[in-house]
């Protein structure tokens, strides 16, 4: 089959690989229909090099339709559509019980002290083969599976996998009070998303940050109140004028490592890309690999006493953290992989009452085919052709 496959940095290609097949009873193979690309991606396409090998499978946002089930997978059947969760949990240790999903005990990486394993995610995550494929095969599929009505496209319910469990995650860990506030850093498919859920919730403005013109504009036509990096010299200034004074209740860090505006995270992720692997790896755990430009002004907008939530991904092991300011303030913190199933009972209610209270049928701007993969990445990694969410489609429309 055909699957899109990382060789280095920047470089993703096309590759035939071997059609998957089920290796265990708990799993099952689906056909992709529809396969998102997300902002995690591009850490791997720029700065997780010396996690991955040539040929590993990327991708872990998919959908599609059941062609076979393992001897213990009975939730779920051949020719059933299905969404797989990017965590892979099993549904039945301490971890899943306690619906902490991306830290299920029977699929940590224990090698290198990670949590859950995830589809097409590098080393540090269990090395799965990812859903950037014409097939896949599912691992822990007795558990992880959501099924899902026929009828509507497969957008309406392609981001289950990811960004909507993810942009829920990080308004309920965002506290934000009843009527109050909350500043989005970010406006990708998390920050834009989390945006509309956290008014769909009660929040009574959302501040929607980032330097991306059409990121700004879908912010504001989602109900955002757009706020241009470029344009706003003193943000906490800025915030504090539009809320008494305070700042915002609650602050979401949507944006991650990788964040404009850093230039020492930016060096020593540059470096740790160009050494070798074994050299790189050792630069993850005694350099501050971040670019924590963000985080740092996550904890110089929020409110005294607030709440920050972050939903970006962070990778290094020694980064130094605005400790006595964020002591100071007497900030909460909450981060972390989303446990995705956590919330879908939440969510799914939402994609199949009546209309689409969260807009999720407008938030691809691009549907492409796998072939166009590779030409998608380089696209989105420099924010060209207006390009917010692409879904590949590796057996045509969907
Ligand atoms: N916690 C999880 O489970 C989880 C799941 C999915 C994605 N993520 C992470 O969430 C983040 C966002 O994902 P996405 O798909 O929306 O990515 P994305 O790359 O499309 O969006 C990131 C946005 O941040 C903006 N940005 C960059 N620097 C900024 C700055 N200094 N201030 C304000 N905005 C800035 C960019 O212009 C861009 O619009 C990534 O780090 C991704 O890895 C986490
Ligand atoms: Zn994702
Ligand atoms: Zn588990």
């Amino acid at each position: 089959m055909k699957a899109l496959t990382w060789h280095g940095k920047r470089d993703v290609r096309i590759d035939e690989v071997p059609d998957p097949t089920i290796e265990h009873p708990t799993d099952a193979i689906i056909k992709v229909t529809s396969s998102g690309i997300c902002g995690s991606d591009l850490h791997l396409y720029e700065v997780l090099g010396p996690f991955l090998d040539a040929g590993d499978v990327l991708g872990h946002e998919p959908m599609g339709i059941v062609e076979e089930v393992g001897s213990e997978v009975t939730h779920i059947k051949k020719g059933d559509r299905v969404v797989i969760p990017f965590n892979v949990s099993c549904g039945h240790c301490f971890m899943c019980e306690h619906d902490l999903q991306s830290q299920c005990e029977t699929t940590q990486v224990r090698e290198y002290g990670s949590g859950a394993s995830l589809l097409g995610y590098t080393k540090l995550y269990g090395q799965v083969p990812g859903g950037q494929a014409e097939y896949l095969r599912v691992p822990q599929a007795h558990y992880g599976p959501i099924k899902v009505p026929e009828g509507p496209k497969d957008d309406r319910f392609v981001y289950l996998s990811d960004v909507l469990p993810t942009a829920w995650q990080a308004v309920q860990y965002a506290d934000i009070p009843k009527g109050g506030t909350v500043a989005v850093f970010g406006l990708g498919p998390i920050g834009l998303m989390s945006a509309q859920i956290a008014l769909h919730l009660g929040a009574s403005t959302v501040f929607g940050i980032d330097l991306v013109p059409e990121r700004l504009r879908e912010g504001e036509r989602r109900g955002a109140f757009p706020v241009d990096m470029n344009q706003v010299e003193d943000l906490t200034a800025y915030l504090q004028e539009h809320t008494n004074g305070r700042g915002p209740d609650s602050v979401i860090d949507a944006v991650g490592m990788e964040a404009h505006g850093a230039p020492v995270g930016k060096f020593a992720q540059t470096i740790a890309g160009f050494l070798p692997d074994a050299l790189a790896r050792p630069v993850f755990e005694t350099a501050g690999v971040d670019r924590l430009s963000v985080l740092h002004a996550a904890g110089d907008v929020v409110r005294r006493g607030g709440t920050i939530s972050l939903s970006g991904v962070y990778g290094g092991m020694a980064d130094p953290m605005p400790m006595l300011q964020l002591f100071d303030k007497q900030v909460t913190m909450r981060m972390g992989q989303a446990n995705v199933k956590r919330w879908i009972g939440d969510i799914l209610p939402l994609l199949t009452g009546e209309g689409d209270p969260l807009d999720v049928d407008r938030l691809a701007t691009h549907h492409l085919s796998l072939d166009d993969g590779p030409q998608a990445y380089e696209t989105f990694q420099k924010k060209q052709d207006g390009m917010i969410k692409t879904v590949l489609q590796p057996h045509g429309a969907a």
